[in-house]
């Protein structure tokens, strides 16, 4: 199974009606679309992502859905924007999604990096609900991929010792796949 579907299947079994979730990296929305769906109706999912060419993709995936009203869409970095969320939304999202990295078919020079991510994480830690899940899918084969996935996982560690539960998945390859971290808050 591809680490986006084991995602998807995580969140699944997790979210639903009427929660609220954040898709970090929209990309080219194909997370977003998924938690549109998963949350229903009466739930809310905020999408966020640095590049406008992402934000109009994942609108157009939405608009065809007919999807969009649950949806709110934010051209910006995502630590910026989690932050600006905080006083509103603290410990009410059930879900938030990062697939960390570049766009593909796009600019490979627009990707996360391990600062703004580290950052990011820590706040949406504040932003999760109890028992609220965060995914990271990190990836180690572009140039900062190593190093973002080392800051990840240390994230990761040092917030199982302050008692959340944390997973990790890692598809069988020779050739540094991509790493999985799902986060259930305490
Ligand atoms: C691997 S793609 C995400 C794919 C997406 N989840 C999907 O379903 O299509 C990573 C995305 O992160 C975005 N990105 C890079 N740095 C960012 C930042 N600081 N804040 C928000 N988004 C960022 C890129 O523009 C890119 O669209």
């Amino acid at each position: 199974m591809r680490l986006t579907e084991k995602v998807h299947t995580i969140l699944t079994n997790h979210l639903q009606q009427g929660d609220q979730a954040i898709d970090a990296t929209a990309g080219n929305g194909y997370d977003t679309l998924f938690l549109a769906e998963q949350v229903g109706p009466s739930g809310k999912v905020i999408a966020i992502d640095i590049q406008d060419c992402a934000i109009r993709s994942t609108q157009e995936k939405l608009d065809s859905a007919g999807l969009i009203d649950r949806v709110r869409l934010v051209a910006d970095d995502h630590a910026l924007v989690l932050r600006k969320l905080i006083e509103a939304n603290r410990e009410k999202i059930a879900a938030i999604t990062f697939n960390l990295g570049y766009l593909p078919g796009s600019d490979k020079s627009i990707q996360t990096h391990a600062e703004s991510t580290e950052e990011a994480l820590a706040v949406s830690i504040q932003l999760l609900c109890p028992g609220g899940c965060l995914c990271v899918t990190t990836y180690r084969g572009h140039s900062g991929g190593a190093a973002e996935a080392e800051t990840v996982e240390a994230f990761m560690r040092k917030s199982q010792t302050e008692g959340h539960t944390v997973d990790c998945y890692i598809p069988e390859s020779s050739n540094s796949p991509p790493i999985l971290w799902v986060l259930k808050k305490s």
